[in-house]
């Protein structure tokens, strides 16, 4: 069981998690909490003999400081040069802030424990709370903060109000891990020595982007290695824009800092208003980057996908849980998909949809869903969006007998939408053309020619709220897939010239989550997706109220390797959606076998993507059986253990094991790239299995000694190039 406790008359609280201990202590001059340790378990005598111990620097201006290095809140001012978590504007002009600790509180809810360390401006009636919030089942630590100007107090404007700083430990040679990449070729893992210069990861576009996640990964002296090693990581749940910067201190000490991204950044706070930062997770593990990504899976299976409801002080996650099956640990299995863009694109109709149902009925489909083009003037991406009414010209008598249909042949029904859009050619832009974020006499920037409706208004926000709300009830909808194109340009919100327009960036997000949770909350049955272009959205916060990311719009197989291999550094198989679609694929042109497109997409959750009534029967009948195959090892893949056991960077061939909770089956994948004649492919070692126990092929039968798995591994048959297996293994006693 975690604990977070702060013995009688010391000044130091330990925060115990299964396998890591992170310490704080207040200084006593001061009264600031500074941050101690973030690491293996330690007890309070180790954290008191930290805390004794003063910093050595040859530095002088850090030795004065000493007793305010390593602070949990940096607050701009004094003689302070490292990145700030907090800068604000008091009404008077003063800028800088002086702390000190006026209270604190431990508090336990079910399996979750949160310490919250109030801080008083000594002047000024501005007060931040840092939340530290820790779990029984887990070490991550999750972090943010809330900041409070009383009803007495007077207006303050917010400069920066990052969410939480970690501090590292004393060590050297910080190897910086993160993902990178852009439309297509999302969540690239990269990986950097951490210089004396700042490493700065951000979106200033509006969601999370392609182009960096909210997730970074230090390992010291660059030894982390898969299996081995110490990693300390981190991801922020927000899905606008966000920053997170690396920085080594000058006196020597690696420092992370992150939440909402401090450009264009201006947040009036009136007197008896507050204003409540995401949640900036930590994670500190000691069996590498394996053992890092496990951690983060099981974290989002049970706190973030799966959480039975949080209280809410921070906008990450929902107060209002997803719909959850009582006293289930875990999110509900994803069925297997049928989504028809890459089969119709704009040119859906109720008849090619119906016969894509039917064929995807017979492969074993459990969800069909029609992507976009179903509503009216879609019949390019010129047109249409903001006008969700049915195509009567695609669809005479509505979506109602194509969804019966659906469901006649045992599968539920999905639709896609993108309401944060709109196109200038439709009834809603020409009825509402103030309702798009822009800045007066600038050009409306479009990109895919469509523009930003401004969620930060509360109008626009309860019109996108009501018009899904509508959708939703007039049709029997099980899942939506909730897409967002294009990223902000001119984020101006000119109705509230002098009132903070700035505040569009946060209340845009904040927005957004209300409408999912209020959607929630009215159809609770309904699944959502989150897309934006691809994995434009992805963190913890968005996965908290849908429940999974549509990967990338890169549907190549052998490209998708590497963007499901980064992926799965940060978030859980379950959440990964990946779809088989036709060959040549229709973006790289690579022609690839089925199984091999089928072998990559059964390493997350299933969906089928491609122009089925293309298919001959053949291809049909393969697909079905393969789909019968994913269910069997569903729950190992998408609940289990993964282990990335060949990375394609590396190896030039990329493998990865599953092993299901209760340890008692296996799943293995493994692909190749292009490959040279007269190269090997030799055999792959598994991990975790049990050298007493034998497993059983369950296809084949052959009986594998556990220790066999374990020393010589699973022969690879991938000597040609974009060969691929998957072996399903079960233990027998
Ligand atoms: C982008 C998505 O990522 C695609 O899957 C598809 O839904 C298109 N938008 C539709 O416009």
């Amino acid at each position: 069981m975690s604990t977070i406790t702060q013995p009688e008359g010391q000044r130091t609280w330990l925060l115990e998690m299964p396998g890591s201990s992170y310490a704080i202590t207040s200084s006593r001059e001061s009264g600031l909490p500074r941050h101690l340790h973030w690491g293996r378990p330690i007890g309070h005598e180790t954290a008191s003999a930290i805390a004794a111990a003063s910093p050595l620097r040859q530095n002088v201006e850090h030795v004065a400081w000493a007793e305010e290095d390593r602070l949990e809140c940096v607050g701009w001012g004094g003689r302070r040069y490292d990145e700030p978590t907090i800068k604000v504007d008091f009404a008077d002009g003063t800028r800088g802030i002086e702390w000190h600790l006026a209270d604190q509180e431990t508090t336990r809810d079910g399996d979750a424990i949160t310490l919250v360390l109030g801080l008083q401006d000594r002047a000024y009636p501005l007060r931040v709370e840092l939340f530290y919030r820790i779990f029984d089942d887990s070490d991550v630590l999750e972090r943010w903060a809330r900041l409070v100007v009383p009803e007495h107090g007077r207006e303050i404007v917010v400069r920066r109000a990052y969410s939480a700083n970690w501090w590292l430990p004393e060590r050297t040679g910080w190897r910086l891990s993160f993902l990178h990449g852009g439309w297509g070729s999302e969540t690239q893992l990269e990986r950097r020595i951490l210089g004396s210069d700042k490493h700065v990861l951000e979106s200033r576009r509006g969601t999370t982007s392609h182009q960096y996640q909210p997730f970074f990964a230090l390992d010291a002296d660059g030894c982390a290695t898969e299996d081995h090693g110490e990693v300390w990581s981190g991801q922020l749940a927000w899905s606008g824009a966000w920053k997170i910067t690396g920085e080594r201190t000058a006196g020597g000490q690696v420092h992370v800092t992150g939440g909402w991204n401090d450009f264009d950044a201006a947040i009036v706070l009136t007197p008896g208003s507050e204003l409540a930062l995401p949640v900036f997770a930590g994670l500190y593990c000691e069996g590498g980057f394996g053992e890092m990504s496990r951690t983060w899976h099981d974290y989002e299976l049970r706190h973030v996908l799966a959480h039975p409801g949080r209280s809410p002080q921070s906008p990450s996650f929902s107060a209002k849980p997803q719909h959850h099956d009582a006293g289930a640990p875990l999110p509900k299995l994803r069925p297997v998909l049928y989504n028809s863009w890459e089969a119709t694109a704009f040119g859906v109709d109720e008849e090619n949809q119906r016969q894509l149902a039917d064929l995807a009925a017979q492969m074993g489909v459990e969800l069909f869903v029609v992507d976009d083009g179903w509503f009216m003037g879609r019949k390019d991406d010129r047109a249409g969006l903001g006008d969700w009414h049915v195509d009567v010209e695609k669809f005479p008598r509505g979506l109602a007998p194509l969804i019966e249909h659906v469901k006649q042949l045992g599968m539920g029904f999905g639709i896609w939408i993108e309401p944060e859009m709109v196109n200038p050619d439709s009834d809603l832009y020409r009825a509402h053309p103030d309702w798009v974020l822009h800045f007066e006499n600038r050009t409306r920037t479009e990109k895919r020619n469509q523009l930003v409706l401004n969620l930060a208004r509360d109008d626009v926000a309860e019109w996108v709220l009501s018009t899904v709300d509508d959708l939703l009830s007039s049709y029997d909808i099980d899942f939506v897939k909730w897409d967002m194109n294009r990223h902000f340009s001119e984020p101006g919100w000119p109705q509230r010239k002098s009132a903070n327009p700035e505040r569009a960036w946060i209340a845009y997000t904040e927005n957004l989550y209300r409408i999912l949770d209020r959607l929630h909350e009215a159809h609770p049955a309904v699944d959502f997706e989150s897309c934006s272009g691809g994995g434009g959205r992805a963190d913890l916060a968005i996965l908290s109220r849908t429940r999974q990311i549509w990967t990338s719009d890169n549907t190549d197989a052998f490209d998708r390797i590497p963007i499901q291999e980064g992926f799965s550094y940060a978030h859980a198989p379950l959440a990964m959606m990946a779809w088989v679609t036709d060959s040549p694929n229709p973006l790289t042109r690579r022609e690839l076998p089925l199984t091999y497109r089928f072998h990559v997409a059964m390493a997350g959750s299933l969906g089928i993507g491609g122009n089925l009534s293309e298919w001959t029967p053949t291809q049909r009948a393969q697909a079905r059986d393969l789909i019968e195959r994913y269910k069997e090892f569903r729950p190992v893949v998408q609940y289990g253990k993964l282990f990335r056991l060949l990375e394609l960077s590396r190896d030039d061939i990329a493998a990865l094991q599953y092993i299901a909770r209760d340890e008692r089956a296996i799943v293995v994948f493994a692909w190749s790239g292009a490959r040279h004649y007269g190269t090997h492919s030799g055999w792959v070692r598994l991990k975790g299995v049990d050298p007493t126990a034998s497993y059983r092929d369950r296809e084949t039968g052959t009986l594998h000694l556990g220790t066999t798995l374990r020393e010589l591994g699973l022969p690879l048959p991938l000597l040609l190039s974009f060969s691929s297996m998957c072996v399903h293994l079960e233990r027998v006693d």
